[in-house]
């Protein structure tokens, strides 16, 4: 339709997606092949199946299985380079991919392994498509602080090609707090910082992710709803949202795609984008994401042109690039 086109032309950035999120089931078979690997589906149908989850915490233990099939720097090229193709086709111009070292290493994985086959690849997209990419190292939340500090001197060497450090995993029980230190040590190393909050944790994370890890930006953040105060002060700040539909509805975070807050962020002064979160897992890409917000709520092209704005002007490049893509 006429809204698809616009929608697949309008150029956007992606400021949330997990790469592991992106192995779809056709590229686990084959890398599960590959590597000489037993997995526990007989076939795409079945592993489609299995991806029916009530909360976050259902979806990570599956996602954290299928990553298993990611062994060679190789591997971690092909599912970045697949995922750049189908950002390509939705009109993604620059993409912050994030990325969960924990998830590798924990398997006897050389963190150099992953992040060498992600850059070779972010390197090719940009030669092929003219998509920009930065990377974000997420440190996962249910880990100790120790460990997440071990993950960020593992990263030390390629530190001037990280541009942020996330937080992600279950959120509940693991408040931004917990990781205080760590963030602050990131900080005085010029990265920038970014943190799921308020997906199915309270308002007061985003408070702490907010005031505690100073954060650049907050992935999720629609719990901050749930707090007029919170609402306001995200809005004056100009405080970006990275928020993800079609994952919202599958982790529960909403009942219905008709239920989903993304219009009344916008109303209420708040920086919303859309993003696709975990694509493979959740049943679409960014631009099906766009549509199916645009479908269930009656979003306006204007609204949708504002999201995608948003986008560049929620990203971590630099200002005259910013413009470029405005
Ligand atoms: N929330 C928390 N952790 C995650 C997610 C998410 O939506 N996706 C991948 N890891
Ligand atoms: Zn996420």
């Amino acid at each position: 339709t006429d809204l698809d086109s616009f929608i697949a032309g309008l150029p956007k950035a992606e400021l949330h997606l997990h790469i592991e999120g992106s192995l779809e089931p056709e590229l686990m078979f084959a890398l599960a092949k590959r590597n000489g690997i037993a997995i526990p589906y007989a076939s795409v149908e079945d592993v489609r199946a299995a991806y029916a989850f009530s909360n976050l915490q259902d979806f990570l233990d599956i996602y954290y299985a299928g990553a298993d099939v990611l062994r060679t720097r190789q591997d971690f090229h092909d599912l970045t380079t697949a995922y750049f193709e189908r950002a390509a086709a939705d009109g993604v111009r620059h993409a912050e991919i994030m990325f969960d070292p924990q998830t590798h290493t924990a398997r006897g994985i050389a963190f150099e392994t992953v992040i060498e086959g992600l850059l070779s690849a972010c390197a090719e997209a940009e030669a092929n498509h003219g998509l920009t990419s930065r990377l974000i190292l997420c440190f996962l939340r249910h880990l100790s602080e120790a460990q997440a500090f071990e993950t960020l001197a593992q990263a030390e060497p390629w530190l001037d090609r990280i541009t942020a450090v996330g937080l992600d995993s279950s959120e509940i029980g693991h408040p931004p707090e917990k990781f205080a230190r760590v963030f602050a040590a990131a900080r005085d190393k010029g990265l920038k910082l970014v943190a799921h909050a308020g997906e199915e944790g309270p308002p007061a994370y985003v408070h702490e992710a907010l005031d505690i890890l100073h954060v650049d930006r907050i992935d999720h953040g629609n719990r901050s709803l749930e707090d007029v105060a919170l609402t306001d002060r995200l809005a004056r700040e100009g405080m970006t949202l990275t928020v993800c539909p079609l994952s919202n509805l599958k982790l529960c975070v909403i009942d219905r795609m008709e239920d989903h807050p993304i219009d009344r962020m916008l109303e209420q002064g708040l920086h919303a984008t859309i993003n696709s979160d975990d694509p493979a897992y959740f049943g679409g890409y960014v631009a099906d994401n766009y549509r199916a917000v645009a479908a269930a709520r009656g979003l306006t092209r204007a609204q949708l042109a504002t999201l995608a704005r948003n986008s560049f002007i929620g990203s971590f490049l630099p200002p005259d690039a910013v413009s470029a893509h405005l």
